[in-house]
Order: C-alpha cells, then sequence, then structure tokens
C-alpha cells in the first residue's frame, strides 16, 4: 500500500517536474531572517543522490558569492530545515537556493524562484503553516492575526499548499 503510495507520489510529481527542483523557498514562499526556514525539493524525480546547498543573491553587494550552508546533503532527505545561524542573512529580495555537485559548486543541479528574506519576526508563508496545523515557531501579533483571519485568496495562492503537502507525504513516505 505505502508502494502504491509512493508510485503515485512519484508519477504526481513527475508531472510537475521530471527532475529535480527546488519546491521552497520561492516566489510565494519566503523566509524569515534569523529564523528556521525549510528547503524542499523534488526528491523522489531527482538523479543525483547529494549535493551542496547554497545561497546566492542577485545582487553582489548582498552577496559577493554564493555561499554554502550545506556541504553535503542527501537526495533521500527530500527537504530540510535550516538553522538559525545558517539563515543568518540581511531581510532583502533576489535571494535564490543552488543545489550543486559536491566536488563542484560552480555545478549547478537546480535553483530555486528568486525569493525574499523578511526581517525578524515577520510571520511565516501560510503556506508553512497551513499544512502542518500546529502552529509551532509561528510568531503572534497583528501579522499573524492578520494571517490567521485571512479568507478566500485567488486559486494560485492555494498551488503551493498542495504542492507543499505532496512533498510532505512523500518525505512521511520516505521515512516510513
Ligand atoms: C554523493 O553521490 C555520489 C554519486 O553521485 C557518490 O559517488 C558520493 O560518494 C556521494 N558523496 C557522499 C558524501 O555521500
Ligand atoms: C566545474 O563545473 C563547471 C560548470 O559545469 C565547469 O565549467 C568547470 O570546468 C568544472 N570545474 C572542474 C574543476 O571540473
Amino acid at each position: 500500500m505505502f508502494r502504491r503510495l509512493a508510485l503515485a507520489c512519484a508519477a504526481l510529481l513527475s508531472v510537475v517536474s521530471a527532475q529535480l527542483t527546488i519546491t521552497s523557498p520561492g516566489t510565494n514562499d519566503w523566509w524569515v531572517a534569523s529564523s528556521q526556514n525549510t528547503i524542499s525539493w523534488t526528491c523522489t524525480t531527482s538523479t543525483f543522490l547529494n549535493f551542496t546547498i547554497l545561497l546566492s543573491n542577485s545582487n553582489t553587494a548582498v552577496l559577493a558569492a554564493p555561499l554554502a550552508i550545506i556541504a553535503v546533503q542527501e537526495n533521500y532527505d527530500c527537504s530540510k530545515t535550516i538553522t538559525q545561524q545558517q539563515s543568518a542573512q540581511p531581510a532583502g529580495t533576489g535571494y535564490t537556493v543552488l543545489f550543486a555537485s559536491t566536488l563542484n559548486s560552480t555545478d549547478i543541479y537546480a535553483q530555486s524562484q528568486p525569493f525574499e528574506i523578511k526581517a525578524l519576526g515577520s510571520s511565516y508563508p501560510t503556506t508553512t503553516s497551513g499544512v502542518g496545523g500546529t502552529s509551532t515557531g509561528t510568531p503572534s501579533g497583528s501579522a499573524g492575526a492578520a494571517q490567521a483571519t485571512k479568507t478566500g485568496g485567488t486559486l494560485a495562492e492555494y498551488v503551493p499548499v498542495g504542492m507543499s503537502m505532496v512533498a510532505a507525504l512523500a518525505l512521511g513516505l520516505v521515512v516510513a
């Protein structure tokens, strides 16, 4: 049964991408500075067993060169929560996450959509809090309240939620 589910997941993901795609962070899936943030990828369709994870910015005044935040990441983990120290980059836009060869970090396997790192204390994207149901680490206050009462929205806003659930399901199956 798990096997059949895993195959269904793999099939679903392969529609999204035939290869290695970084599904989070992205345009609507920002990080919060000096906080815990998540990187997710399409591990079931990846042809790479491991990679180095780097953080880059289109503005060389922000980051002169891509910064390695994880030296060797195994593909089968499917997602990774990075620590406060690893995401202690200044708030700003134009960031991307890069997956590269562990032997040659200029050999790029995949690149995320550009994303924003918001200031410390900002609320996380609804895609993060919406999946788990728990609110661990979700900041309270006006921003959090505004997010909690938000209803409706466009279809595009809900697509990343579905993507995250698929990724979470795939992760659960791999761990099981
Ligand atoms: C990473 O994967 C390659 C195969 O693509 C393998 O040869 C190498 O030993 C792996 N490195 C680590 C650190 O697991
Ligand atoms: C590293 O990868 C880049 C891009 O694929 C390539 O141009 C370069 O020759 C590689 N360097 C080495 C030392 O293999």
